[in-house]
């Protein structure tokens, strides 16, 4: 009976690792708070992933780059809108969107709510606001480095 007990335990221990690692992992697939969390890394070719980040930024702000002009600001636009100005800018870096009817609703919402730090364009102004054109954005750069696994795809 002891024996069984003694050789049941390493068993027992290795099932707990393991649900601890896979815990963990699925933890790592996400791009909760990328402010705080930089171990993330995402697909710099995954058009999804780059929509999914774009929404993030607008929807929660950023603070990665520590420039003078300081963070951008989170919730300035609407959820909905940040979802369709995602489309546009996806079409910036040569992505298809996964939505392709919002781009022109995107592209309105652009010019009329991120200009004014961004630029015509979205070019952006080096040293204070990243350049949106820019592929891969910097930010995306900077979490593909970073970090491991990837965002999980969205599912539309
Ligand atoms: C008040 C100025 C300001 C406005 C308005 C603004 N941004 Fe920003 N944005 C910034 C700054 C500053 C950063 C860099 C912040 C940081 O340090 O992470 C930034 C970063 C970003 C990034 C991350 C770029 C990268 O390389 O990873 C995206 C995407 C972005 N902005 C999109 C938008 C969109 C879309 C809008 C309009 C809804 C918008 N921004 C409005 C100032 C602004």
């Amino acid at each position: 009976m002891k024996k069984m007990v003694l050789l049941l335990l390493p068993v027992l221990f290795f099932l707990v690792a393991y649900s601890l690692r896979t815990y963990k992992s699925s933890e790592k697939v996400t791009i909760e708070n990328h402010q705080k969390d930089t171990h993330v890394r995402i697909d710099p070719n995954c058009a999804s992933c780059f929509e999914k980040y774009i929404e993030k930024v607008i929807n929660e702000g950023s603070n990665i780059f520590h420039y003078p002009s300081g963070p951008m600001p989170g919730g300035t636009v609407s959820s909905e809108d940040a979802n369709k100005i995602a489309a546009f800018l996806a079409t910036l870096q040569g992505f298809k969107p996964s939505h392709p009817e919002w781009v022109q609703e995107g592209k309105y919402l652009f010019y009329g709510n991120c200009i004014g730090c961004h630029s015509n364009g979205g070019k952006g102004q080096k040293g204070y606001f990243p350049d949106l054109t820019r592929k891969p954005l910097k930010g995306i750069e900077m979490l593909s480095q970073k970090g491991y696994g990837t965002i999980e795809k969205r599912q539309r």
